[in-house]
């Protein structure tokens, strides 16, 4: 029997946990640092996610026979590598790749050199504003501008209006909008098209696929409102051409682990591909290194195959047992504290009626900014819960889910009410 150390305490990794507990091998969860509904599946330990020293030592102390890293940051710091040099499993890629999502600037270098369609661009460091400025003036229009580092999500500027992207451009290089994190940017074209996230499962040399889902970035229906971390998702996703995924895995996933391993960078891990279906076929709009939040909470449900196993395998550097998904639909919608984004207003709300939302059949509720406080649950801002329902298709689990996030109050809760209405029509 095994013992898992989940890292991070989102809705993610409650969802990730929720289902490493399920498997027969797994007899011990410990969760760094976890949150209330973490606490219900395993010991939670107030250790810093991102600490590589610090995961590593917990990992030791509590005799993790796998680690799964649930978040970006600690990946990009160097815990999967640091439980590598301790000679733990770690299901999560070491620093060298994960800067396909730590740096943009980096992520378009391996795209470009593995041949993988993505949107024109280029680079620019601080000092180069003349020349990114210039590289706009070629562009049709709209207008993308990123930052080469972590930006908390944040960093991407997508505008239809030349002088405002030349503000971006301007106060990324200069370090005024995000520090040293934008002043390398990446300048590109707009694309434009429905946007899917692929997740793939990656040992080192090879990739098999999980799942395609759709996120929902923007705060508020129709797709209006500030960028957020994700307002929900849905998979599987019904407008995609039969043999899509393994389009994918040949002409993007393939040529991209093939680049990486030519770099000596080694991807042992879950990789979420972010592509834009454009009118010329699809094309990478990002790399992200680990599960989407919420992606995630709409995936893990259908897995009807252990995950633990795959995550094992996929650690231990040969993925041998078939990813089976049930053939149903899940729906999870995220619900948010009064204020978010950009910051939360509001903490410290009881929460009411989870056990009523659970009920609903199909139903399940995931923590990610909650809070004990004495006896009651109560909100710590963000997102706070994710809301998901399995069902027969999307119509059903969507009901489902909207029957459990209706179940569920605090003041000021606010969600979207047009999760997966994309798939319906
Ligand atoms: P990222 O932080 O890289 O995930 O980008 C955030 C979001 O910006 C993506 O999910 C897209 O919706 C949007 N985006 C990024 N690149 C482009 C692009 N080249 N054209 C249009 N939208 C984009
Ligand atoms: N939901 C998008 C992300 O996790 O990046």
């Amino acid at each position: 029997m095994a013992r898992v150390l989940v890292v991070g305490s989102g809705g993610r990794e409650h969802a990730l946990a929720w289902a490493l507990a399920r498997s027969p091998h797994v007899d011990e969860i410990v969760c760094a640092p976890g949150n209330p509904g973490m606490a219900g599946l395993g010991e939670c330990r107030p250790v810093a996610a991102a600490d590589p020293a610090a995961v590593a030592d917990l990992a030791d102390h509590v005799g993790a026979d796998l680690v799964v890293v649930g978040p970006e940051d600690p990946l990009v710091a160097g815990v999967a590598d640091a439980l590598r040099a301790r000679g733990r499993l770690a299901f999560g890629p070491d620093a060298a790749a994960a800067r396909l999502e730590g740096s943009k600037a980096f992520m378009k270098d391996v795209l470009v050199a593995a041949g993988v369609p993505t949107a024109r661009h280029r680079t620019f460091r601080a000092g180069q504003e003349a020349e990114a400025l210039a590289f706009l003036d070629t562009l049709p229009g709209p207008y993308v501008v990123k930052t080469d580092g972590l930006a908390a999500g944040k960093g991407v500027a997508v505008t239809g209006s030349i002088d405002e992207a030349r503000a971006v451009v301007r106060s990324y290089l200069a370090g005024e909008a995000f520090g040293e994190a934008g002043r390398t940017c990446v300048v590109e074209e707009g694309l434009t098209g429905p946007e899917v996230s692929l997740f793939v499962l990656c040992d080192g040399t090879d990739a098999v696929p999980l799942a395609v889902a759709q996120d929902h970035k923007r705060a508020f229906d129709g797709d209006r409102g500030p960028n957020t971390g994700g307002m929900g998702a849905y998979t599987p996703v019904p407008f995609l051409p039969d043999g899509f995924v393994d389009e994918m895995l040949h002409a993007v996933i393939r040529p991209t682990l093939a680049e990486l391993r030519r770099r000596d960078a080694q991807y042992r891990g879950v990789l979420f591909c972010g592509l834009m279906c454009t009118p010329d076929g699809p094309k990478v709009l990002e790399y992200n290194v680990r599960f989407g939040d919420p992606e995630c909470q709409v995936i893990v449900p259908l897995l009807a195959s252990d995950l633990f196993v795959h995550c094992r395998e996929a650690a231990a550097g040969h993925i041998e047992t078939p990813v089976v998904m049930r053939a149903e639909a899940c729906v999870g919608i995220a619900l948010a504290a009064q204020g978010y984004p950009p910051s939360p207003t509001r903490r410290g709300d009881v929460i009411e009626g989870l056990d009523a939302a659970a009920a609903v059949p199909g139903a399940l509720v995931f923590h990610a900014g909650t809070r004990r406080d004495g006896d009651a649950l109560v909100t710590d801002g963000g997102r706070v819960l994710t809301v998901v329902a399995t069902g027969e298709g999307i119509r059903a689990a969507r009901d489902r889910a909207y029957e459990a996030a209706g179940r569920i109050s605090w003041p000021g809760l606010h969600y979207r009410r047009d999760i997966a209405a994309q798939a319906l029509t």
